[in-house]
């Protein structure tokens, strides 16, 4: 795929690091309302390239950004309100309304799932689809779809 779709874009990163450095530069585009899904195994790097986004939108510092692996959803305040959410947990596919995750949607905010594919979200909102891929030892492929 590579470039060849105008409506997808790919990076590849070298370290957490140039992930973060691209959630950064992602999150300069970013306005709410916008459902951000975020796809790719285990240690791809979806929450590295999170910390990136939610950093770079003013609503946390780096280090304030770890995995909602748990707690299934952290919250920000800051300029925009920001969700950030791991369904990782999240057994079968289930709806949001029944995980008391409906008020995410309740005002603007920028919504950065993990795990999308666990759970049915009903949302008219704008969806941005970023896919995280193992690109062999610390690279990673980054594409973005909208
Ligand atoms: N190019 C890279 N981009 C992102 N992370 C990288 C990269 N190279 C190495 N890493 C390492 O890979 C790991 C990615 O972990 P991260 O928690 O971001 O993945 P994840 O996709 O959120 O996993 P999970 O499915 O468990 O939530 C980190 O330990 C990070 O340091
Ligand atoms: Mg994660």
């Amino acid at each position: 795929m590579l470039t060849e779709n105008k409506f997808a874009s790919d990076v590849i990163t070298r370290s957490a690091e140039e992930t973060i450095a691209r959630g950064r530069e992602l999150a300069a585009k970013m306005r709410p309302p916008l459902l951000v899904l975020l796809s790719g195994e285990l240690g791809a790097g979806k929450t590295t390239l999170a910390k990136g986004m939610i950093s770079g939108l003013g609503a946390a510092a780096e280090e304030e950004i770890t995995s909602p692996t748990f707690t299934l959803v952290h919250t920000f305040t800051g300029p925009v309100k920001v969700f950030h959410v791991d369904l990782y947990r999240v057994e079968g596919v289930q709806e949001f309304d029944s995980l008391g995750l409906e008020d995410i949607f309740a005002e603007p905010a920028i919504v950065f799932v993990e795990w999308p594919e666990r759970m049915w979200m009903h949302t008219d909102w704008p969806v941005m689809r970023i896919d995280l891929e193992h690109a062999g030892d610390d690279a990673r492929k980054i594409t973005v779809a909208r």
